[in-house]
């Protein structure tokens, strides 16, 4: 297992380009499987959960070729409706197969997902969604195992918003019979991506994006082509490293209206954001001072920046309390930045971050995704070195990270084999 070593210290200076959003193209990849016909995706990330989930197809009888960020796929001839715990396992988002291979086979196993460690994540909320559709749902040997003689659309409503969970039932409607009407909807932009390919491959949806979406099935889907969004919280994770570390940063091929809640914390802890309509610069020529964050559903500040926001105000001026409203216990973060110095305390879904005058360098440790990119950061702004360990939890998601922060400037070396 690789580790990053990074001198901290330095200012990150210049331009990044976003990269494909990985929880878009997830379930864009997964929704494939929904009719026959070629899907030519492009602006796929190459990172390992996109890697997991084109195995994942492949075992399932899916044709899949793949040339630089274009993936070419045709689900004309699925030969299995089973996927495996050794794939699920890594990831979490193996799940979102569930509802397509329901939909066009009447039947679909699979193993109950794996991937971040980041609190109880049931999958409850899908399983309820298909049962709505007429689907028979069962837990045997830690598979879940879905049937149907054919779906019917239904009125679904979720207890909170959930976005695979919206994904998967709305993948599945797509080939019931009537009109199935989802409340609660989550409104992610990933969630209009997904339904924006699955409308130009002939499905009727209408109102993704809005806490009510109603989708009309259809007797099947074509083929189509499809650009996957950029990546908010890859966007994010950039600006937070450059205000973090006094320099000037813009990330171009992103979509600023995607991040409002972010760009809007940025602002209010003293960083100068300047968004156009596909760039977004970030400067901080003075220190950063505290800001209170509240993670929520989109359009509310996403969970998954909040380790690297909290990296940030580890450093500003003051104390900042930052809510976690969507994950119990996303925290794992928070004892490896003690490591480096911060003053961090978490009591139930709240932490307080004492803003300390500099972080120091230290061995940590990624535990999920987003923590490693938060721990990462904070290395970055740290004085000497950093070592990162188990940074295999952030090559699931970031692509080409340490290449992208090095043309920014930052000194990040990787030392092969060391757990
Ligand atoms: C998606 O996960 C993302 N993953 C996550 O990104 C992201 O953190 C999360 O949405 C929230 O934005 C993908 O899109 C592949 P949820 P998901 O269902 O869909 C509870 C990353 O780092 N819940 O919206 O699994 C759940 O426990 C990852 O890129 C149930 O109780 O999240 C949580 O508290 C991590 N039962 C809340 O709802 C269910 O059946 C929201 O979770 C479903 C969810």
């Amino acid at each position: 297992m690789d580790r990053l070593i990074v001198t901290g210290g330095r200012r990150l200076e210049g331009r990044v380009t976003a990269s494909g959003a990985k929880n878009a193209a997830l379930p864009i990849l997964a929704s494939t499987l929904l009719g026959a016909g070629e899907c030519v995706i492009s602006n796929v990330p190459a990172v390992r959960d996109v890697g997991t989930m084109l195995e994942l197809l492949k075992v399932l009888g899916v044709s899949v070729t793949r040339e630089a960020g274009r993936v070419t796929v045709d689900s004309t001839a699925v030969r299995s409706v089973e996927a495996p715990y050794d794939l699920v396992k890594t990831m979490r988002a193996g799940v979102l197969v569930l509802g397509p291979l329901l939909a066009r086979c009447g039947e679909a196993a699979v193993s109950l997902p794996g991937g971040c460690a980041i609190g109880p994540r049931p999958v409850d909320w899908h399983v309820d969604g298909l049962r709505r559709l007429g689907a028979a749902v069962s837990l045997e040997h830690g598979c879940i195992r879905a049937r149907t003689a054919g779906l019917t659309g239904a009125p679904v409503a979720f207890r909170m918003p959930t976005v695979t969970g919206t994904e998967n039932v709305m993948m599945a409607a797509c080939l019931a019979r009537g009109t199935t009407v989802l409340t609660n909807a989550a409104c992610e932009p990933e969630v209009v991506d997904l339904a924006d390919f699955l409308i130009a491959r002939g499905a009727k949806i209408d109102g993704a994006g809005s806490a009510r979406v109603v989708i009309e099935g259809v007797p099947a889907l074509r083929g189509a082509a499809h650009e996957v969004i950029p990546d908010r919280v890859e966007t994010g994770t950039y600006l937070c490293a450059g205000a973090m570390t006094g320099g000037r940063v813009e990330v171009d091929r992103c979509r600023p209206g995607h991040l409002e809640a972010a760009l809007s914390a940025l602002r209010g802890a003293g960083a100068e954001v300047t968004a156009a309509a596909r760039s977004v610069t970030v400067a901080a020529p003075r220190r950063l001072r505290a800001v209170d964050v509240a993670t929520a559903p989109y359009p509310g500040f996403p969970t998954d920046l909040q380790a690297p926001m909290m990296a940030l105000l580890c450093l500003a001026e003051g104390t900042s309390v930052i809510t976690e409203s969507v994950f119990e216990g996303r925290w794992l973060h928070v004892p490896e930045l003690r490591r480096l110095g911060a003053a961090v305390t978490v009591d139930g879904a709240r932490a307080v971050v004492k803003g300390c005058d500099g972080l120091s360098g230290a061995p940590v440790m990624a535990s999920d995704l987003r923590a490693g990119a938060g721990l990462l950061l904070a290395g970055l702004a740290a004085s000497g070195e950093t070592a990162l360990a188990r940074i295999y939890h952030m090559e699931r998601g970031y692509e080409r990270i340490e290449e992208k922060l090095r043309g920014l400037g930052a000194v990040i070396r990787r030392e092969r084999g060391r757990a």
